[in-house]
This record gives C-alpha cells, sequence and structure tokens, in this order.
C-alpha cells in the first residue's frame, strides 16, 4: 500500500527537461553497443585543468573538510576581488563576494533575496529553463520576453518596454547566453540597467559563460554599476561542474540578507571545492584555459559553417559559451520529433528547442560543441546522410 501524495502546487508548473527523455534513449542506445555522439550535453568536455584537482586533493589531506563560513571562504572571496581587477580592471570589493554551491545556488539566492510571491521577474525565452521553475518555487511570476535573431536572441529596452508591467522587480539576464551562445553588448547592457532602475527595478546578470567568447573583447556588467547583482560560476570557462562552487556579487546593502539566506538555504559551498578553486585563477592554470578557450572557438568556426551547409539556419554567429542554437524549420516542422529521428537514426545526440521555452520552441535545437573535432565531424557526415535520405 503507499502513503498518500502530498503535493506542492507549484510542482505542476515545473517542467523536467525533455533532453532527458533523449538522454535516456541515448544512453540505452550506447548500453546496446550502438554509438551516440553526445551534443547535448551543456558541459566542458575537458576534464578540470590538473593544478585545480592537485589542489582538491591537498586540501583534502589537510583535513580542509569542515564549513566555510555561508558567504565562503575568504581567501576565494579576495583572489575573486583581484581577478576582476587583473582581467577586467574593476575594482569589487571581497566583502560583495558570497561563494555559492553553483550559479544554481547563486540564482536561487539572489532571486530569493529579491521577489514575492506575485512578483514579476523578467526573462528571455529562449533561455535558461530553471530560472523559470526557480520562480514558480517562490510563488513570482515570469515574464518571458520572446527573443529572436534580430536582437541576437538578447533582450533590448525597446523589447522591455513592450511588456513592462509596474509588479515587474527583476530582469534577468545572461551573456553569453545558454542556449543561443549570443552576447548582450555593453551599450545594450548599460541601457537595460538604466532602465531598470528607472523603473525601480533590478537586474540580475548571470556571466557564467564568461571568459568563452570568441571574437570579441569580452567584459562583466561590473564595469558598468555596482548596484546589480552579477552571477558566475567555476563550472564552465574554468571546467568544474562537479564541484559545485560559483559566486554571486551584490549591491553592498544586500550582504546581510543574502548571508542570512546562504546560512539558511545550504550553510556554506563545498569546503575542499572552494579550496581547489583557489587554483582556477593560477597563471598556469589560466592557459591551460585559454588554450582550451582556443580549441572551443575552433570546433565553432568548423560547426557553424557545417550546420549551415545542412540546411540548418544560423542567423546569428554565436561568439560565446559552447552552444549553436540552429533553426532547423528548413528540415522539419517538429524539432522535439527531428531530435528524436537524428538520434534514433544516427546515433547524433541534441537537444530539441522545447526545453528553452515556448518561443517557437518547434523551430529550433540546440547544438552543443562538448566533444572532440573528429567526433564533430563524424556528427555531420552522419546527419548529412540523415537529412539525404
Ligand atoms: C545560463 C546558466 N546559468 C546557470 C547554470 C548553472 O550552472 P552551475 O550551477 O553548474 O554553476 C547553467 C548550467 O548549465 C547555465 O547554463
Amino acid at each position: 500500500m503507499t502513503g498518500p501524495l502530498i503535493r506542492a502546487r507549484h510542482m505542476q508548473a515545473i517542467q523536467p527537461f525533455r533532453v532527458m527523455e533523449l538522454l535516456a534513449r541515448a544512453k540505452k542506445m550506447e548500453a546496446d553497443g550502438r554509438s551516440v555522439i553526445h551534443m547535448e550535453v551543456g558541459e566542458p568536455d575537458f576534464e578540470t585543468p590538473r593544478p585545480v584537482i592537485d589542489a582538491g586533493i591537498q586540501a583534502l589531506r589537510e583535513g580542509r573538510t569542515h564549513y566555510t563560513p555561508a558567504v565562503g571562504d575568504m581567501s576565494l572571496r579576495n583572489t575573486i576581488s583581484q581577478y576582476y581587477l587583473d582581467r577586467f580592471d574593476t575594482h569589487v570589493d571581497a566583502d560583495r563576494i558570497l561563494i555559492t554551491p553553483g550559479a544554481s545556488g547563486a540564482l536561487q539566492l539572489a532571486l530569493s533575496v529579491l521577489v514575492n510571491p506575485g512578483d514579476e521577474v523578467v526573462l528571455a525565452d529562449p533561455g535558461y529553463p530553471c530560472n523559470r521553475n526557480l520562480l514558480y518555487l517562490l510563488g513570482a511570476i515570469p515574464v518571458a520576453v520572446n527573443v529572436c535573431p534580430d536582437t541576437g536572441f538578447q533582450i533590448t529596452v525597446e523589447l522591455l518596454k513592450q511588456v513592462w508591467t509596474d509588479s515587474i522587480r527583476v530582469v534577468l539576464l545572461a551573456s553569453p547566453s545558454n542556449p543561443t551562445g549570443t552576447l548582450i553588448s555593453k551599450a545594450g547592457m548599460a541601457s537595460i540597467i538604466e532602465f531598470a532602475r528607472g523603473k525601480g527595478a533590478i537586474v540580475i546578470i548571470d556571466e557564467i559563460y564568461q571568459g568563452l567568447v570568441y571574437d570579441v573583447e569580452g567584459f562583466t556588467a561590473l564595469e558598468l554599476s555596482g548596484d546589480i547583482f552579477v552571477i558566475n560560476s567555476f563550472s564552465k570557462y574554468f571546467g568544474m561542474t562537479g564541484w559545485r562552487v560559483g559566486w554571486v556579487i551584490m549591491p553592498r546593502q544586500y550582504v546581510d540578507d543574502m548571508d542570512k539566506l546562504a546560512q539558511n538555504l545550504y550553510l556554506a559551498a563545498s569546503t575542499p571545492a572552494q579550496v581547489a578553486a583557489l587554483a582556477a585563477f593560477k597563471p598556469g592554470t589560466l592557459e591551460i584555459l585559454e588554450e582550451r578557450r582556443g580549441i572551443f572557438q575552433h570546433r565553432r568556426d568548423y560547426l557553424v559553417p557545417a550546420l549551415q551547409g545542412l540546411g540548418f539556419g544560423i542567423p546569428q554567429i554565436p561568439r560565446g559559451a559552447f552552444y549553436i542554437y540552429a533553426d532547423c524549420s528548413g528540415l522539419t516542422d517538429n524539432s522535439f520529433q527531428f531530435c528524436q529521428d537524428v538520434l534514433e537514426q544516427t546515433g547524433v545526440a541534441i537537444t530539441p528547442g522545447l526545453d528553452f521555452g515556448d518561443n517557437r520552441p518547434e523551430r529550433y535545437v540546440r547544438f552543443a560543441y562538448t566533444t572532440g573535432q573528429s567526433q564533430l565531424e563524424e556528427a555531420v557526415d552522419r546527419l548529412r546522410t540523415f537529412i539525404q535520405s
């Protein structure tokens, strides 16, 4: 006999990732001996840089296994502060930096501190799907802005004006974006921050893919304003997804609330992971990371024209992250079915647009170039055969 099912109302709104069905199928195919090329995975294929692994092992050996303060290890906060100075010539006081369990922890903290049930939060569609679900958990209301190739799949002030209501408290941006890999320009960012401030709202910028930018000079929104929340993480550029460390930089007046909430939500981020993360900023590690950035760029430069040659539309060349959000409407009118068919018939796993929102998702698929060059070439060959058949 099973007990009663007690289920919070918000659980109805929270959607699972559709790609999980595809992933389960891909795993089954692999177990059956089929070759699968994974282009659905949103994490670097590279292992964590060796100096970071060594620092993590040493941390464990030295017994760095107790809690840190909820705001994080002081030397890591200082090191991140120095990083902003060295890399972006921007001064960020260490006491405005709070270490979190990944960008996920940072997003949860920031949104929880800022919004009440019924408040509205603007976000881009397509966008990172967890944000919407976090808002449902808080009883807040996502205001999705349909973004298109003509604005680089990014929110602009003009688009904000079209959706603005008095209940909007937060504008949540991501640059580079998941799933589109597109960036917001510095001028665009400045005007959004200015607009939101004028409306009494605050901007959160997710910079988790910072560092992974191609062709252009990267920047941080902190160069523009100290009155915003900036989210970052060791997951992507630093290749530390499984370590679960990230950070958030907040305006000074939020420090106490963020600290209080961190204590209550998760006490602190993993201590050995925080100690290991110190090694992420060593010159030797940064050299490895820059080399990897070059490899990602090389893969992008191969894949964009190759996919265009197969009939995918890529109107905006992605300049960041490791994603290509490709228009497949010339090949199918149902991207979810397309992903299923491609997986079944070719063993290439990609993510359907459905996972990123409601803005014409049937038209798009996301390719992650988180696999080696020869695998990418093989994937393109298989797709060519599939499309031509
Ligand atoms: C845009 C964006 N934000 C946040 C996250 C969460 O990352 P993590 O918690 O590993 O730092 C991800 C992960 O894919 C992401 O794509």
